[in-house]
C-alpha cells in the first residue's frame, strides 16, 4: 500500500468511510488531513454501525495508528465526545490515536459565527453543517486562530482567547446575540486540554518517521473534490482542500512520498447543501434514489439531493487529484432501475463542455448531455467477483471508469466489509 491518499471524487458522501475501512486493513497508519466534524464517515462492522466525525476510520481496527493531522480543524469538545463514545463501545483509543498540536481549534464563537453568516446570506446561503468550520479556517488564515497545543500553554491560550472573545462579542452584539463569557470558555477548554493531553503530539515528525520506516499510510479525505475550497463549486464549498494536495499540507508528508491516489465515487451523484448540481433529479426518480440509497446526511440528517452519475465532474476530480484507482460505491442502489443515465458532457447555450466550467454562473446554466444504459434489474448484493456481476452492470461500471479516466479497482455493493469486489 505504501502511502495512499483516498479522496471523494464528487460532492462528498461518496461512501469513503466504507472504502477507507476496507483499505485500513493493509494500513499501519490512517490520517485525517482536512475538514473537521462537518464530516460523517459511516462504517458498518458486523452488526455494529459507527459514524466517525473526526477520528480516522482506522480506529475500528486494532493495532492501527490514527492521526488527526495539522490540516484538520478540531472541535476539542466534539473530539472528546467521540473518544468517550468509542470507549463506551469498547473500541480502544489509547496509544493509537494522536492529534496534531498545530491543528487549529473550532471554538464556540466559530459555531455561532457560522450560523449568523448563513442567516445573513438568506437565499444565497451555503447550507453549511453549522459546525463552525468556515470561521475556524478563516481565523487560521487571518493568523488569529487558536491551536490544540495552546490548550497546554494556559497563559498564551488566555491571552489569545480573551482577544478573540472580545472581538467576536462586538459582532454578536451587532446581530442581537448574547455575548460569550471568556471565563466559561477558558475553563471548559483548559479542562478538555488536560483530558486530551495524552493524544496531543508532533504528528509531522511522527508521520515522517513512519514514512522513513516504510510504514503503510492511508490518508482519509473528508468531503469531496467539488467541495474543495479551490477546485469546488465556489462559494458553495467547504473551507479546506479536500483534494489530494491537502494531504501533504495537512499532514507534513512531502508530495514525493505519495504513491497512489484512490478516488471514491458513488454509482450516481448526491449533494447536501446548496450549489450547482447539473445532474440533479427533481422528480420521483430522485426521490427513489434517496430512499433506496438511504441518502440522508450522516452529520446533520439532512436529505441529500440525488441525481445521475456525472462523468464531467468525476473526470475533473481524476485530473486535479491524480487519481489512479477508482472505487465505485452503492452500485446495488441502481439494481432495480430499468434505465440508467450518465452525464457525458454539459451543454450551455450552443457550447458543449467536456470539462467543468470554473465560472459558477455558467455551471448553473449547464444542462447535462446523457448517455442512457439498460439496467440489469437483479440484485448485486451478494456478488463477490467482478465477473459474476450482470453484464449490464459491468458495462455500466467500465463506462463510468473510462469516462472518468482512471482504473476501476473496487466496487462496493453494500455497506458491510464483505460486500466489496476487488478487481
Ligand atoms: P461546511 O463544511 O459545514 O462549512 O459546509 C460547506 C458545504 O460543504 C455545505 O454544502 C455542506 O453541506 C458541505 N459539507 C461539509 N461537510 C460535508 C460532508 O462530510 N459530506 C457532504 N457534504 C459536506
Amino acid at each position: 500500500m505504501a502511502t495512499t491518499i483516498l479522496v471523494g471524487a464528487q460532492w462528498g458522501d461518496e461512501g469513503k468511510g466504507k472504502i477507507i475501512d476496507v483499505l485500513s486493513e493493509q494500513a499501519d497508519i490512517v490520517v485525517r488531513y482536512q475538514g473537521g466534524n462537518n464530516a460523517g464517515h459511516t462504517v458498518e462492522v458486523g452488526a455494529e454501525k459507527y459514524v466517525l466525525h473526526l477520528i480516522p476510520s482506522g480506529i475500528l481496527y486494532p493495532g492501527k495508528l490514527n492521526v488527526i493531522g495539522n490540516g484538520v480543524v478540531v472541535d476539542p469538545i466534539a473530539l472528546w465526545d467521540e473518544i468517550e463514545g468509542l470507549r463506551r463501545r469498547r473500541v480502544a483509543v489509547d496509544n493509537n490515536l494522536f492529534v496534531s498540536e498545530t491543528a487549529h481549534m473550532v471554538m464556540p464563537y466559530h459555531r455561532l459565527l457560522d450560523e449568523i453568516r448563513e442567516e445573513q446570506k438568506g437565499h444565497r446561503k451555503i447550507g453549511t453543517t453549522k459546525r463552525g468550520i468556515g470561521p475556524a479556517y478563516s481565523d487560521k488564515v487571518a493568523r488569529t486562530g487558536l491551536r490544540i497545543g495552546d490548550l497546554l500553554a494556559p497563559e498564551r491560550f488566555a491571552e489569545r482567547l480573551r482577544r478573540k472573545v472580545r472581538e467576536n462579542n462586538e459582532i454578536f452584539k451587532a446581530f442581537g446575540h448574547r455575548p460569550m463569557r471568556f471565563q466559561t470558555i477558558y475553563d471548559q477548554y483548559i479542562a478538555i486540554g488536560q483530558k486530551l493531553k495524552p493524544f496531543i503530539t508532533d504528528t509531522v515528525t511522527l508521520l515522517n518517521r513512519a514514512v522513513r520506516d516504510n510504514k503503510n499510510i492511508l490518508f482519509e479525505g473528508a468531503q469531496g473534490t467539488h467541495l474543495d475550497i479551490d477546485f469546488g463549486t465556489y462559494p458553495f464549498v467547504t473551507s479546506s482542500n479536500a483534494t489530494a494536495g491537502g494531504a501533504c499540507t495537512g499532514s507534513g508528508i512531502p508530495p514525493n512520498r505519495i504513491d497512489r491516489v484512490v478516488g471514491v465515487m458513488k454509482a450516481y451523484t448526491t449533494r447536501v447543501g446548496e450549489g450547482p448540481f447539473p445532474t440533479e433529479l427533481h422528480d420521483e426518480q430522485g426521490t427513489a434514489l434517496r430512499e433506496t440509497g438511504r441518502e440522508f446526511g450522516a452529520t446533520t440528517g439532512r436529505p441529500r439531493r440525488c441525481g445521475w452519475f456525472d462523468a464531467v465532474a468525476t473526470r475533473y476530480a481524476v485530473m486535479v487529484n491524480g487519481i489512479n484507482d477508482l472505487a465505485v460505491t452503492k452500485l446495488d442502489v441502481l439494481d432495480n432501475l430499468p434505465k440508467i443515465k450518465v452525464c457525458v458532457a454539459y451543454k450551455c447555450g450552443r457550447k458543449l463542455w467536456e470539462t467543468m466550467p470554473t465560472d459558477i454562473d455558467v455551471l448553473m446554466r449547464c444542462q447535462p448531455v446523457y448517455q442512457e444504459f439498460d439496467g440489469w434489474r437483479c440484485s448485486t448484493r451478494h456478488v463477490l467477483e467482478f465477473d459474476q456481476l450482470p453484464k449490464r452492470a459491468r458495462v455500466y461500471l467500465q463506462r463510468i471508469a473510462q469516462l472518468s479516466g482512471a482504473r476501476l479497482s473496487i466496487v462496493s455493493v453494500g455497506a458491510r466489509r464483505e460486500e466489496t469486489i476487488f478487481l
